[in-house]
């Protein structure tokens, strides 16, 4: 399988927003330049008023430019007719919001369901599919609830939920921790991670420098322009749908050999005797870890291993001659 990952999904070229006239005239995005790749996890910091929100509601299609272009998937957004727009919004994005966004006289499995109303699915079947997200959110014995009924990381939960339910290829966040404790913060940022695992993209506003380690891109913006535009991932390792969700790790010490199996985005870092397992490092690193401890097993001519792997192939043989006795 082709590692190349090149796609474009979205691409800004001079988007400006600007408000008010004349003297009043401000900008909330000035000349703003974006190329995002398929299946990048970029973070978006600055300050309040830098025109964060703005720039996740253009995306979003909530919004649009005063001026420059918004290319979505190669097509340029200003050429859809709005009928098809919404339905577009409806179905390829998913947005997340700090404040949750539930609908406070809708029921849990209501509020998933709602996206789902440009699927043309009857109601029972739309309920169905919002019935099985909530399952895998371990919801599901509060899909009667009414959102007041829920702590404010359940809230978000549901809301990420909705947000998956029409299965989009573009999850957008804005600030979806800032109303959040850490530990529900981290719960939500292990599913966002999850959601990235599996080939999404995801665009996230944060205001929380530490969340950035779950990033591919972090990207820093000042007065409705791009201050600093980092990668730490390539584009090369970003992930795909349909990648494998675990890779197996052999680390090779002389004390203690390991061989572990872990998720395809866990960070493994190997420094002299220690090795730590925490998050947000690419495969391409994990891959890397891989071939340096199977380089070091090549060179590892120690005996006893080679006796063990005798005994190993002993046993196989073993076995394979019983079972054709057998039969
Ligand atoms: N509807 C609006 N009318 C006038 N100014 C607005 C409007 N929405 C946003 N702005 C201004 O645009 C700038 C960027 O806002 P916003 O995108 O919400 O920033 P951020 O999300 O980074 O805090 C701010 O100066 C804000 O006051
Ligand atoms: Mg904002």
């Amino acid at each position: 399988m082709s590692k190349e990952n090149n796609e474009t999904i979205i691409e800004l070229k001079a988007v400006t927003k600007r408000y008010g006239f004349g003297d009043a005239e401000s900008y909330a995005l000035h000349n703003f330049d974006l190329t995002v790749k398929r299946g990048e996890f970029i973070m978006i910091m600055g300050p309040s008023g830098c025109g964060k929100t703005t720039l996740l509601n253009i995306i979003g299609l909530l919004d649009k430019p005063t001026s420059g272009e918004y290319l979505l998937n190669g097509k340029n957004v200003e050429k859809i007719p709005s009928r098809r727009k919404a339905h577009f919004r409806a179905k390829e994005i998913g947005f997340i919001f700090q404040n949750f966004n539930l609908i406070p006289n809708l029921s849990v499995i209501e509020n998933v369901s709602l996206p789902l109303i440009y699927s043309g699915h009857h109601k029972t079947r739309r309920l169905r599919k919002a019935d099985d997200i909530l399952e895998h959110f371990h919801l599901r014995e509060r899909e009667y609830y009414m959102p007041y009924q829920l702590s404010g990381g359940q809230q978000q939960r549901v809301a990420i939920a909705r947000s998956l339910i029409s299965d989009p290829s573009i999850i957008l966040a804005d600030e979806p921790t800032g109303n959040l404790d850490s530990r529900s913060s981290h719960i939500i940022m292990e599913e966002l991670r999850d959601i990235h695992a599996q080939g999404n993209t995801i665009i996230m506003v944060t205001h929380n420098p530490a969340l950035t380690t779950y990033a591919t891109r972090v990207i820093n913006m000042l007065d409705g322009e791009i201050d600093t535009d980092i990668k730490t991932v390539a584009d090369s390792d970003l992930p795909r749908p349909g990648d494998p969700e675990k890779i197996s790790v052999r680390i090779l010490s002389k004390k203690r050999p390991v061989e572990l199996e872990v998720d395809s985005q866990t960070k493994v870092v190997v420094s002299g005797e220690h090795v730590t397992i925490g998050k947000g490092v690419s495969k391409k690193q994990i891959a890397d870890i891989k071939k340096s401890s199977n380089d070091d097993k090549k060179a590892d001519k120690s005996k006893k291993k080679e006796q063990k792997t005798r005994k190993i192939v002993k046993k196989t043989d073993k076995k394979s001659k019983d079972e054709k006795k057998e039969s």
